[in-house]
């Protein structure tokens, strides 16, 4: 038997070469191909297989299960798809395990489901369970044999089955670690094909990387149907998962969660929980941003303090620190902001990240209310995406984030001039950035204790 060959793999795209480089030619990442033992190729010839057309299939096979979990279900895009795989990274200890077992306490009641269980043992997981409640019909494997796992699964073929998690998983005919590049592509391919061909709605749990991707090589993320990401900071309560990648569903949605000693909860209305500012404070704005089919109210504070600093540093949570950068040249620019010399910071509440162009205005005026200490006006919030010429450009779906606003209580509205009137709103529109801050910001408030004050 001729001896396995050697091969060099990158953890971060799945390049591989049969010699080191310092340097992936893949992707240029440094120091990421690490080596990795090749398994035996030449399987025996498959036969052909009847072919089908897509009028035939039967519309049952395509019928989604839903998990349970409402918030979980809307990311999914309406639920599991049978016979589908599903990657769910988060980072350690932001409730994965505890997410998908009250998935499965849910689905047991109409379904077959399976926990395997490679990283706590079953006691330990029955005591989540005990926590969580109503868990019983729940069937455990704890196994880190692929090959075991994979028979179990072709054998037993229950409907769901969670991997938790795939970087436990290793093929005994594989030399390398449980967790390596190739351990965990070998994992995940032969799950695939599991899930495949018996028909089981799989979800895998995946560690993620100090940048916060999923670890393991990209091809991981190829593979699977579904990549979900778990998010949110462990020492605060709410957490948010949305899709990185979705065959079957939008990649906007976006689910919140609450960690409480029961386990998550979901929070059906996010925008009453992180929507609120307080009135008369500089430096806080509401934003009206639209995630996927929902309208979210957050609020978005931001901070803009005098720096002796040679590069005045612009440091984001929850808004792509690009985008900061922009707005705030905008506001330079177009507003006459001094922000040169000027720290600026900005957080939107709840662990939330902001992605849409909508939210820029909101953003631009958290910061202009904190530079010029004039607090936004009470019961306003702002949309509209901030061109770099100063102007607004409009924001999508206006009437639904407008409803939205009315339902929480807003009175005001700032946005771009072709947004609708809403019954019970006062929609100010607004063509510039400038007017936008003339509309929105009240008189400046004076704070002795601060030496030097931002002016015009
Ligand atoms: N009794 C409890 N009350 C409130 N929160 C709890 C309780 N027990 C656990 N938690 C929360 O659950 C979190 C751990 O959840 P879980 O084990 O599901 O995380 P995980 O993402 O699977 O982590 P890992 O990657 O380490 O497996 C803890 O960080 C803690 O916040
Ligand atoms: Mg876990």
């Amino acid at each position: 038997m001729a001896r396995p060959a050697v091969q060099f793999a990158c953890t971060e795209c799945g390049y591989s070469a049969g010699r080191w480089f310092g340097k992936c030619p893949g992707c240029s990442s440094f120091g990421t191909l690490v080596e990795e033992v090749v398994g035996q190729l030449g399987r025996a010839k498959a036969p052909p297989k009847p072919l089908l057309r897509l009028v035939d299939v039967s519309v049952e096979e395509a019928e989604r299960i839903p998990t349970g979990v409402a918030e979980l279900d809307r990311v999914l895009g309406g639920g599991l798809v049978p016979a589908s795989l599903v990657l769910v990274g988060g980072e350690p200890g932001v409730g994965k395990s505890t997410l998908l077992l009250s998935a499965l306490q849910a689905m047991s009641r109409t379904r077959r489901v399976l926990l395997v269980t490679g990283e706590e043992s079953v006691a330990q997981v029955s005591l989540r369970a005990a926590r969580l409640g109503g868990a019983d019909a729940v069937e455990i494997l704890a196994e880190t044999e692929l090959d075991a796992v994979c028979e179990t699964l072709e054998s037993e073929r229950p409907d769901v089955c969670v991997i938790d998690s795939v970087q436990t998983l290793y093929s005994a005919e594989l030399g390398s670690a449980p967790g390596s590049v190739a351990q965990v592509r070998e994992a995940a391919g032969r799950l695939l094909r599991v899930a495949k061909e018996a028909g089981v709605a799989t979800i895998l749990v995946g560690h993620v990387t100090k940048d916060g991707s999923v670890a393991g090589p990209r091809v991981l993320e190829h593979l699977v149907d579904c990549v979900l990401q778990f998010e949110g900071d462990r020492y605060r309560a709410h957490r948010v998962l949305r899709a990185a990648k979705n065959r079957f569903g939008s990649t906007n949605e976006l689910g919140v969660f609450e960690m409480t000693g029961a386990g998550l909860v979901g929070v059906p209305d996010p925008s009453e929980v992180f929507g609120h500012t307080v009135d008369g404070e500089p430096g806080a704005a509401v934003a009206c941003a639209l995630e996927g089919t929902r309208p979210i109210l957050l609020e978005v504070q931001a901070l803009v303090a005098q720096t002796d600093l040679a590069m005045p540093r612009r440091v984001a949570t929850g808004v792509d620190p690009k985008r900061l950068a922009m707005i705030v040249a905008v506001l330079a620019r177009h507003a006459g902001l001094p922000l040169g010399q000027a720290d600026v910071f900005v957080n939107v509440a709840g662990g939330v990240r902001i992605d849409e162009p909508g939210a820029d205005l909101a953003v631009a005026l958290a910061i202009a209310s904190a530079a010029r200490r004039a607090p936004v006006r009470a019961g306003a919030a702002a949309f509209g995406e901030l061109g770099l010429t100063g102007r607004l450009r409009p924001a999508t779906q206006a009437a639904r984030r407008l409803e939205e606003c009315a339902r929480l209580g807003l009175r005001e509205i700032v946005a771009p001039p072709d947004t609708p009137e809403h019954a019970g709103l006062r929609v100010t529109k607004a063509e510039t950035l400038r007017q936008a801050l003339r509309a929105a910001l009240a008189t400046a408030v004076e704070e002795p204790t601060e030496p030097r004050a931002l002016s015009r």
